[in-house]
């Protein structure tokens, strides 16, 4: 959800800044642009409602030169997706340009104030307040003290933290400024930004992915902080307590650029990815001798998470989904009373929680804005917070006490898939550990090692159906309704189904526990609505089957997902895929598989665009 980028060295500006929007894609957005600054000639601007491609088409009518720049993919929200609302922004008539994610909730009274003293608004954003709001600031510094440039630098400074001290609501902005064309400014409030430092160059953008192949060398701003770069230096403060020290890191060797190497769609290369990531999700966490898992960040010794009382997972979809399926688990093998909780509820929501409650975030990305608002109300009441993250040094990942990450590697379609499986093999892991600590005997959890250790092979094997899936995408793709069902572990799988048919191909479905049909949606079985069911050997088979068989009473087409040749499923559905058998608990991810490629065949016989549906983005950072 919207992305920036900025460059200030010796080098053009415009091939990084392109480069980086580029990789910036993944993250959704509807318009895109850059600005590059140069002494001679000031600003010179492009913006394009629409994808980076028709921004890349119009510089190459009309390059950009220049050694400094910043760039933007904008996800709509005040206003829609037109050039005019597109960043950069222009402040005090060509003073300022910038770019800016995040939402300025007290944007109209500050745009009232600034129109009654003249500035005229050329766009519906929140945005383009800020760039006024730091024109007219810097206009009523005084200028006349000073008597060499660093005091100058320190004015535009000083510019910014004022208008800061203004703002209420969330940015990143980085901000240049026409009459310094080597200073590049950027601020952070709740949206992510990435320093990159160079040779003579700084680079900037909202993940480290734009990054990569340019330095390794990082700083990760934190809220509140505002750095100023220039080609040779960097220097950073915290907007109240004044300069800090830049902590320097390494980007990690595995943090390499995403291709697609030879896969159509980064969600279907992200699927078949599964096997390793579930490996790396499992490497070095399970402890053979003692049957058991160990991490390494949860910060809370074995006393200390021996106490806990009860749990609380939340999260935002695909991540909440992973959270229903936690409380299975751990309600199952740790006998640990677990609420899901949205974030978006919990953050407003005010439950009463004792004092021995762990608050688990769920995300990938480490940058959802009501999960990080969420955790930061539990630890301002004083819990202990932990992430389940794949994001390294993301916002979340940084604000939570502790935690564990996913290490599924970068996840650039905006269907969570690996994402989602990693995060059900840490809960896996979880239960364990947590069942270990309390109920769970030894027996017990060597036999779930093993199973755990199995899983990558298993996964390998599930991806074999990609055939089968393939014929009934063909037969269903132009429904326009689906049911998913299931029960146990797998009525959150129905609902994780749902979603991702929902959110690539368009193509309205629900996910329901299969017993539910009979109170309501039974009623929208009809010969054109399909009904997925899982039903696999284990604890609910024979139920699923009952509900299997009352929704085909009613004429509706079944497709099921079964592991094993099982004639009675097979005499009943219309369709079957059939998956590797799996324990109860491991079905979840399993299934996940079929339930994934189902979507994504079906999207693409729909003609939508994967990786980038619509209205959607990757990371969420507004509410
Ligand atoms: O990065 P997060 O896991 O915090 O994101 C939460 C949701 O926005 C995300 O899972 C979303 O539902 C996905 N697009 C689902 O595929």
């Amino acid at each position: 959800m919207c992305g920036i980028v900025g460059y200030v060295g010796n080098n053009d500006a415009c091939p990084f800044l392109v480069s980086g929007l580029r990789r910036l894609e993944y993250r959704g957005y509807d318009s895109a642009g850059i600005a590059t600054l140069t002494a001679a000639d000031g600003f010179r601007l492009t913006r394009v409602a629409g994808r980076i491609d028709l921004l890349e088409k119009s510089i190459a009518r009309k390059p950009m030169f220049g050694t400094i720049g910043i760039g933007h993919t904008r996800w709509a929200t005040h206003g829609p997706a037109t050039e005019e609302n597109a960043h950069p922004h222009m402040g005090g008539n060509g003073l300022v340009s910038l770019v800016h994610n995040g939402v300025i909730e007290n944007y109209e009274s500050l745009k009232q104030s600034l129109i009654s003293r003249g500035y005229l608004f050329k766009s519906a954003t929140d945005s383009e307040v800020v760039a006024h709001l730091i024109a007219d600031t810097l206009k009523h510094l005084p200028a006349s003290s000073i008597a060499n440039n660093s005091e100058s630098i320190d004015r535009y400074v000083e510019a910014v933290r004022q208008s800061l001290d203004q703002l209420r609501g969330t940015y990143g902005l980085a901000i240049l400024f026409r009459d310094q064309p080597d200073l590049l400014i950027v601020a952070r409030c709740g949206s992510p930004l990435v320093i990159g430092v160079g040779k003579s160059e700084q680079f900037v953008a909202s993940d480290t992915s734009p990054l990569v192949g340019y330095t390794d060398r990082i700083v990760y701003l934190a809220d509140h902080q505002i750095a100023v770069l220039r080609p040779d230096s960097i220097q950073v403060q915290h907007r109240d307590h004044g300069k800090i020290r830049p902590d320097v890191q390494t980007l990690a060797a595995q943090e390499t650029e995403a291709s697609l190497e030879g896969f159509e769609h980064f969600m279907l290369k992200e699927i078949y990815e599964q096997p390793q990531s579930i490996r790396n999700a499992l490497r070095g966490r399970l402890d053979r001798d003692n049957a058991t898992a160990k991490f390494g960040g949860l910060n809370l010794t074995p006393q200390q998470l021996r106490s806990v009382k009860r749990i609380i997972l939340t999260g935002c979809g695909t991540s909440w989904h992973a959270g229903l399926v936690g409380e299975y688990l751990i309600e199952e093998l740790a006998r640990l009373p677990v609420e899901v909780e949205y974030a978006s509820e919990l953050r407003y929501r005010n439950p009463p929680v004792d004092t021995d409650t762990l608050i688990f975030g769920i995300t990938q990305s480490g940058e959802t804005a009501d999960t990080l608002a969420a955790l930061r109300e539990m630890k301002r009441k004083g819990h202990h917070t932990l992430a389940i993250c794949n994001v390294v040094g993301s916002s979340i990942a940084q604000v939570a006490d502790g935690g564990i990450y996913l290490h599924a590697g970068p996840e650039i379609g905006v269907a969570s898939t690996k994402a989602f499986t990693s995060q059900l093999v840490v809960l896996s892991m979880l239960a364990l550990y947590f069942g270990r600590l309390r109920f769970l005997s030894y027996e017990a959890g060597q036999r779930i090692i093993r199973q755990l250790e199995q899983l990558p092979e298993t996964i390998e094997k599930t991806l074999e159906c990609h055939g089968q899936v393939r014929e009934v995408a063909a037969k269903y793709a132009s429904a326009s309704n689906f049911l998913y069902l299931g029960r146990y572990y797998n009525f959150p799988a129905a609902l994780e189904g749902a979603l991702k048919l929902k959110e690539i191909s368009y193509i309205h479905a629900e996910g329901y526990p299969a017993a539910e049909m009979k109170h309501g949606p039974i009623a929208l079985v009809d010969e054109n609505t399909p009904s997925l069911f899982m039903v696999p050997q284990g604890a609910v088979y024979d139920k699923v089957l009952s509900n299997l068989q009352e929704v085909k009473a009613r004429g509706g087409p079944v497709i099921a997902i079964v592991d094993q040749q099982d004639s009675h499923v097979m005499s009943l559905a219309d369709d079957v895929i059939t998956v590797p058998q799996a324990e109860d608990f491991l079905q979840p991810i399993v299934n996940a598989i079929p339930l994934q490629l189902l979507a994504y065949e079906i999207a693409c016989i729909r003609g939508c665009d994967v990786d980038k549906p619509r209205n959607l983005a990757k990371s969420v950072t507004v509410e």
